[in-house]
């Protein structure tokens, strides 16, 4: 069973799927974190996305790896634990970007169908239903008004960032749903056959509910 989440930024589609996957005994897979991974690198190592001959031989070399303990899960690149890292405003600010990239889309896709043979997961994204899994057993998409998305955002931030403001959340998310959305290569749609969900006046309980109540047992 595949159960693939996807929606626009700060629509509850980690914890969501976090959540639903640890009730059904299912893993699962954050794939926004595989494309801030990709994109840490990117700007490490100062990488001309445009140019093949840089591109290829670090995509080939990216050593991306996921090590769960309980519930939760840390992500490594070459050895580095980079889980709190790659939600830094520079990667942030860049991962949009890096993201509409075809030939990185197209390794991270690959490594994603790998990670799905295990037969039992829910992804969360932004193509999952479309693109990686369309015959997915379940696909949801999660939407919210944009204030309650930039609200959740930013409590979320806050405290690791001072200099951010609840507007500024705004305008980054909503630049980055208008990049994802218009990008030639996957952008994100909603699959015609996902259950749409608005969780804009749902408590997040109420949202593995509906969720949950969307997966035949
Ligand atoms: O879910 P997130 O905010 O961590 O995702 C970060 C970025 O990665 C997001 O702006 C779009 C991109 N992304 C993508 O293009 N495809 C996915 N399957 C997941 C994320």
């Amino acid at each position: 069973m595949i159960v693939t989440i996807d929606g626009p930024a700060g629509t509850g589609k980690t914890t969501i799927a976090r959540s639903v996957a640890e009730k059904l005994g299912y893993d699962y897979f954050d794939t926004g974190a595989m494309y801030r991974a990709v994109t840490y690198k990117v700007l490490q190592n100062k990488i001309d996305l445009s140019n093949p001959e840089q591109l290829t031989p670090f995509l080939e070399s990216f050593n991306f790896e996921i090590r769960s303990k309980n519930s939760t899960k840390r992500y490594f690149v070459d050895g580095e634990d980079i889980t709190e890292t790659i939600r830094s405003a520079d990667v942030t600010s860049h991962v949009s970007e890096v993201s509409a990239n075809a030939t990185i889309r197209q390794a991270l896709v690959r490594v994603q169908r790998e990670f799905g043979a295990v037969k039992k997961a829910v992804f969360e994204g932004r193509d999952m239903g479309t693109i990686v899994f369309p015959k997915a057993d379940v696909k949801i998409f999660l939407t919210a008004r944009p204030s309650v998305r930039a609200e959740r955002r930013y409590l979320e931030l806050k405290d690791s960032n001072a200099q951010t403001t609840e507007e500024k959340v705004m305008q980054g998310l909503l630049e980055r749903d208008h990049f994802d959305s218009t990008r030639e290569v996957s952008p994100l749609v909603q699959a015609e056959d996902a259950h749409l969900v608005d969780t804009s006046d749902l408590t997040l309980e109420q949202v593995i509910e509906r969720v949950m109540a969307l997966i035949p047992s």
